[in-house]
C-alpha cells in the first residue's frame, strides 16, 4: 500500500517537472527566435556598403554619357550639360520652352566689363543681337532661309531650338557681317574677349567641326578659365569637349 502511494507521488512529480520544463523552455525559444528574425530584418534594411553604391555609380554612366575626351554627359529636363558646361549645338538641342528672358546676369556684367575696357581704347562695342526665344529664332531662321537659301541658311543660323542665343549665354556684338574681323572692333574683340570670359564661337577654319561658318561677331560666355584655355590651345568649344554639332 505505501509503495503504490510513494509510487502515485513520484508520478505526480515527473509531471509537474514536465510542466515546469514546458513553462520555461517555449518562452525561451519563442523568444529567442523573434530576436533572430528582428536582427535579420534589420540586416536586410542595412544602407548599401559605399563600395556596392559606386559600383552602380559607375554602371550608370554608360559610354553614351561622356564624350570622346571623357567629358560626363548630362540632360538636366531637356537642357544639355558637359563638363557641367551648358551646351547648345547642331547636336544638342534646347527646350523649345528654355527662356532666361534676357542675357543671363554674369554674362551681362562681363559684356559690361568689357565694353569698358574697350571704351578706354577708344572702342565701342554694343550688343547687336543678345537673348533670343525660339520664337524669334525661328522667324530668323526662314527669313535667311527665305533670303539667301538653305544651304547658306545652315551655314550662318540655327535653326528653332538649336541656338545659343536661346540660352541668354550668347549675343552678337556690334554689326554681324563677314568683315567684322578686319574692323578695329573686331580685332580688339579677337585680342581681348577671352579676358572677360568669351569665346568666338565658331572661329574661322573650324566650320566642319562646330557646324557653322566663321562668325567673329558671335560671343559666348564661358567664364575665365576656360576662355582663357581654349585661347592657349587653339581648340574650338566641341574639339576641346569632344562632341559633334551635326543635326540628327
Ligand atoms: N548664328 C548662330 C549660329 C545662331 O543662329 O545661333
Ligand atoms: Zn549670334
Amino acid at each position: 500500500m505505501r509503495a503504490l502511494i510513494q509510487n502515485e507521488k513520484l508520478k505526480k512529480l515527473t509531471i509537474l517537472f514536465a510542466i515546469c520544463s514546458c513553462a520555461i523552455i517555449i518562452p525561451v525559444a519563442v523568444i529567442s527566435g523573434i530576436v533572430r528574425a528582428s536582427s535579420v530584418s534589420s540586416e536586410d534594411e542595412k544602407p548599401v556598403p559605399q563600395e556596392t553604391a559606386q559600383v552602380t555609380e559607375e554602371v550608370k554612366v554608360s559610354d553614351a554619357d561622356v564624350t570622346s575626351k571623357g567629358f560626363k554627359i548630362e540632360n538636366r529636363d531637356g537642357v544639355t550639360f558637359i563638363d557641367g558646361i551648358l551646351i547648345v549645338n547642331k547636336t544638342y538641342s534646347i527646350p523649345k520652352d528654355y527662356d532666361p528672358g534676357d542675357l543671363t546676369e554674369d554674362t551681362q556684367n562681363a559684356f559690361e566689363d568689357m565694353r569698358d575696357a574697350a571704351a578706354e581704347d577708344n572702342i565701342k562695342l554694343w550688343v547687336q543681337s543678345g537673348y533670343r526665344s525660339y520664337e524669334r529664332q525661328k522667324e530668323l531662321y526662314e527669313r535667311y532661309t527665305a533670303e539667301h537659301g538653305r544651304e547658306y541658311a545652315e551655314a550662318y543660323s540655327a535653326r528653332p531650338g538649336y541656338s545659343e542665343h536661346q540660352t541668354g549665354l550668347s549675343f552678337d556684338v556690334n554689326e554681324a557681317g563677314t568683315k567684322f574681323d578686319e574692323t578695329r572692333e573686331g580685332q580688339w574683340i579677337e585680342a581681348h574677349a577671352h579676358e572677360y570670359g568669351f569665346i568666338i564661337r565658331f572661329p574661322e577654319g573650324k566650320g566642319d567641326i562646330t557646324g557653322y561658318e566663321f562668325e567673329p561677331w558671335h560671343l559666348r560666355y564661358v567664364g575665365k578659365e576656360l576662355a582663357e584655355k581654349l585661347r592657349q590651345s587653339g581648340e574650338c568649344l566641341e574639339e576641346y569637349l569632344g562632341i559633334s554639332s551635326e543635326y540628327q
